[in-house]
């Protein structure tokens, strides 16, 4: 038998495809190993999203090429959105690039590679979902899965690679998601995040009739029917495309958890209309306060970019206002990263300096620390509901889990295993952490 050796890099989306990956080659006969040193196949599924994710993928490409040169007929293949984008520049390198939509051809690509003759399939599709393939499961306790409901992505957002990586936008047959969901359940699965690029936008055509066709709330609907006891996550949430139905959807079933990762991007309506978001800072803050009304205690996190082109202090300002307005649970912050290819790049110059954009950066990180703490002082004395992950990290006494509004909660075990619920009391907190005592 084979062995395939995989590295996963990037968002949850290509977790979940690295397991679409998997299972493809285990119906050709292969079987995983986490031990490079007798891997046949070692693949990276990579992500292009920030130049410094591509350098790192540049660096591990040289210490795979170590167990090439150590033992004969090892392969090295690039997939996912690094291979999408470099394509030929990477085949240089390795033997097989293969982007997203193009893994069910792996089995032939590796069939066919000759130390002469790398193999490339970087052909996107307007089809492909992997709505047929059983996922195998890398996640290590058996308790969280994801499940992919659409790939792609339609909004031009002036910055971002991955319209480009991943093609066009398509809605993955809802009932092939209940399936799947439904036997994650019955494998003793108790939380599955529905994962697309703009799941407020998924929206599945019945062919024959359009009464049948599924949107966003009807799919979380469905998938929340299962059981209470299974909790329904999603991401990514569009500020521009969230709907009031998605909103009283999620407030309607206790087990679709309270959260929304709502990426506002920056603080400023100058900044958003040239990144392309197609809302502003006003219809941000009205989405935000609509959430509240409908779930008073919902979860909100989002990502926040510092020092896109032309961002003037003012602006950065904006943003800085809006992170205290909102008051975030936490945050993915990152510095602008000119990609090549991108409306951005044609258009704006990258002309905030180096030192700028880490000071902005800088000043972002901080104050959602201070944010986090505040967000978190808000919980104590509440009662959660807790999915056990294990044990926690610092104390093997204790058990960690997520709350429904996906906060973070350590609390002291009486023996329960990874997928029990548990009642929980918040006494005190950190900007990471609900600490809680027992209350069932
Ligand atoms: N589909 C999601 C985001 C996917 S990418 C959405 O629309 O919100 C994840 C995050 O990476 C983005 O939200 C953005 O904050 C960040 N990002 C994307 N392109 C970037 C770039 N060129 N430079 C810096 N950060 C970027
Ligand atoms: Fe990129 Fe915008 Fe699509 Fe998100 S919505 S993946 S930021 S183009
Ligand atoms: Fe990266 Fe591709 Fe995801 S660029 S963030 S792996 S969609």
């Amino acid at each position: 038998m084979k062995k395939v050796y995989i590295e996963t890099y990037g968002c949850q989306m290509n977790v979940n495809d690295s397991e679409v990956i998997l299972s493809i080659l285990q119906n050709d006969g292969y079987s995983l190993t986490e031990n490079i040193e007798e891997a046949d196949v070692i693949l990276a599924n990579t992500c292009s999203i920030r130049d410094n994710a591509e350098q790192r993928i540049w660096g591990r490409i040289d210490q795979f090429k170590i167990q090439k040169r150590n033992r004969d007929g090892v392969v090295i293949g690039i997939v996912g959105c690094m291979a999408e984008r470099l394509k030929n520049e990477l085949l240089k390198s390795v033997d097989l690039v293969a982007g997203p939509d193009s893994y069910r051809n792996l089995p032939a690509l590796l069939a066919a590679i000759r130390p002469d003759s790398p193999q490339m399939d970087v052909l996107l599709s307007h089809e492909e979902t992997y709505a047929d393939i059983t996922p195998v499961r890398l996640d290590k306790n058996g308790v969280s899965a994801f499940i992919s409901i659409m790939r792609g992505c339609n909004n031009v957002c002036s910055y971002c690679v991955v319209p480009y990586t991943r093609g066009a936008e398509r809605s993955r047959d809802p009932y092939t998601i209940v399936n799947e969901a439904q036997d994650l359940f019955s494998r003793g699965y108790k939380e599955v995040t529905l994962l697309g690029q703009n799941v407020d936008s998924y929206n599945w055509k019945d062919k024959e009739d359009p009464q049948k066709n599924v949107n966003f709330a009807a799919l979380l609907r469905m998938v929340a029917q299962i059981s209470p006891e299974l909790r329904v996550r999603f991401s990514t949430s569009h500020p521009k495309d969230i709907s009031d139905e998605v909103i009283y959807t999620m407030a309607e079933y206790e087990n679709i958890c309270k959260h929304i990762h709502l990426p506002v991007q920056s603080g400023s309506s100058i900044m958003l209309e040239k990144m392309r978001r197609k809302y502003n800072r006003e219809w941000y803050l009205e989405r935000v306060e609509k959430i509240r009304s409908v779930i008073p205690d919902c979860g909100l996190t989002t990502d926040v970019i510092a020092g896109f082109c032309g961002e003037t202090d003012q602006d950065h300002q904006d943003t800085l206002t809006l992170m205290e307005k909102v008051v975030f649970d936490s945050a993915f912050m990152f510095a602008y990263s000119e990609r090549p290819g991108t409306l951005a790049s044609r258009k704006y110059p990258d002309d905030i300096p180096y030192e700028k954009k880490t000071e902005r950066l800088n000043e972002i990180i901080s104050l959602q620390g201070r944010m986090s703490l505040k967000s978190n002082e808000k919980e104590i004395g509440k009662v959660l509901k807790v999915l056990v992950e294990g044990p926690s990290k610092k104390n093997p006494q204790e058990l960690c889990g997520r709350a429904s509004s996906n906060k973070m909660c350590v609390f002291p075990s009486r023996g329960e295993k990874a997928g029990d619920y548990c009642l929980v009391k918040v006494e005190s907190v950190t900007s990471a952490t609900l600490i809680c005592s027992r209350v069932d």
